[in-house]
């Protein structure tokens, strides 16, 4: 294998990724990622300095990422502004690191004419009603709610621009949500988990009926490593494990996990726009490359996430009470 950049490796699925790649490969690896409140060297901890190594900095900047695309033979482009309820209130940030620095990276990927995979998300298509038999495909109309998922539409639009007008050697993929270990306590799962550990009870937006897609974020590094490997130049590739549950469900799950009844959670005010359900149709993927998830059982893997929370406070409680302070802030 080959030297890969990886931008946003210091972020959750970006660090899964890297952890997952040199375990399974012998590519080496950079990571260009300008730790924002998301990164977290610590989530990079004890990785082979032979074959690792860490630059920090921002995707905007064009003469940094210019010499680093130069020397590397593939792009990974994890780094996002990633939660949708921060883009409701400060949306400036997800049109800068979304859109510039997608266009920034993808400017210097033509130059060199490099391999280049853009990390996406299924948030791009909009949402489906509940009873809806389908689900989302390669072919579903791009239709995004929120200042998030609107500028990840654009950063795909973008790519696939380049891929047509220039020959950018490119592919996209767009995944459902992630959960496992190192996600940031202000996203759903771990939000929960922590609150329990510290004798706060789960906050369900709304009803809790809304669905999402999980997949483990193991499974999503493998998809990426496939692609990579094997997909072919401007096509996409939904990535999604079957994972449909709604939120309360979820809740439910982790309360019964800590041995606690399961309605002792807390219904806080609903996100404006909120996405009702996310489906992802996954078989052009397992078709055409032969993936498929290892992690088929989501309570057995919530299980592993919940005892990795328990068992690494350390990384997380430092972030812990600021988030939870937002959220107070904006009556969640
Ligand atoms: P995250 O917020 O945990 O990590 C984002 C990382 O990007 C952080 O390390 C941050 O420091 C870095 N970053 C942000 N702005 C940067 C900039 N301007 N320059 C350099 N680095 C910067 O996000 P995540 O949940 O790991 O998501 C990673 C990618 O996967 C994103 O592109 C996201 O859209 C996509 N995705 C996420 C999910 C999910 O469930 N979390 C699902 C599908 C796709
Ligand atoms: P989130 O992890 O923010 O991911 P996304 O918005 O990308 O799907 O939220 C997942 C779901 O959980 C979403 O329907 C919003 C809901 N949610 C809650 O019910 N309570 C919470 O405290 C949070 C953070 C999210």
């Amino acid at each position: 294998m080959q030297n890969l950049l990886v931008t946003g490796g210091a972020g959750f699925i970006g660090s899964n990724f890297v952890r997952y790649t040199l375990a399974h490969t012998d590519a080496k690896i950079t990571v260009l990622d300008n730790l924002t409140y998301a990164g977290n060297l610590a989530s990079l901890d004890g990785l082979p300095t032979d074959r690792f190594s860490f630059v920090k900095g921002d995707i905007c900047d064009e003469s940094l990422v210019d010499g680093l695309v130069a020397a590397h033979d593939v792009v990974v482009h994890y780094a996002a502004e990633s939660h949708n309820d921060n883009s409701l209130h400060d949306p400036r940030p997800f049109l800068d690191t979304n859109i510039i620095g997608t266009y920034t990276l993808i400017q210097a990927a033509r130059k060199y004419q490099k391999r280049f995979h853009h990390i996406s998300t299924d948030e791009v298509y909009g949402d489906l009603e509940l009873d809806d038999p389908q689900r989302f495909t390669e072919n579903t109309p791009y239709n995004p709610s929120s200042p998030y998922s609107s500028t990840k539409a654009g950063s795909d639009l973008l790519v696939r621009a380049w891929a047509r007008s220039f020959g950018l050697q490119a592919t996209i993929s767009n995944c459902s949500n992630n959960y496992g270990p190192y996600q940031h306590v202000e996203k759903f799962i771990p939000r929960q988990i922590s609150n329990v550990i510290d004798g706060i009870r789960p906050k369900l937006y709304g009803n809790g009926e809304n669905v999402r897609d999980w997949i483990h974020a193991d499974d999503h590094s493998s998809a990426v490593l496939a692609i990579i490997d094997r997909g072919e130049i401007g096509e996409t590739y939904l990535i999604g494990a079957d994972g449909e549950k709604n939120n309360k469900e979820v809740v439910q799950l982790i309360l019964s996990q800590f041995g606690l009844v399961e309605d002792a959670f807390d219904q806080v005010i609903d996100r404006p726009g909120h996405d009702l359900r996310y489906a992802i149709d996954s078989s052009k993927l397992r078709r055409e490359l032969g993936w498929s998830p290892q992690f088929s059982n989501f309570e057995a893997g919530l299980a592993d996430t919940i005892a990795w929370y328990r068992e690494n406070e350390a990384w997380w409680r430092p972030q812990k009470a600021a988030t939870e302070a937002k959220y107070q802030e904006q009556g969640q």
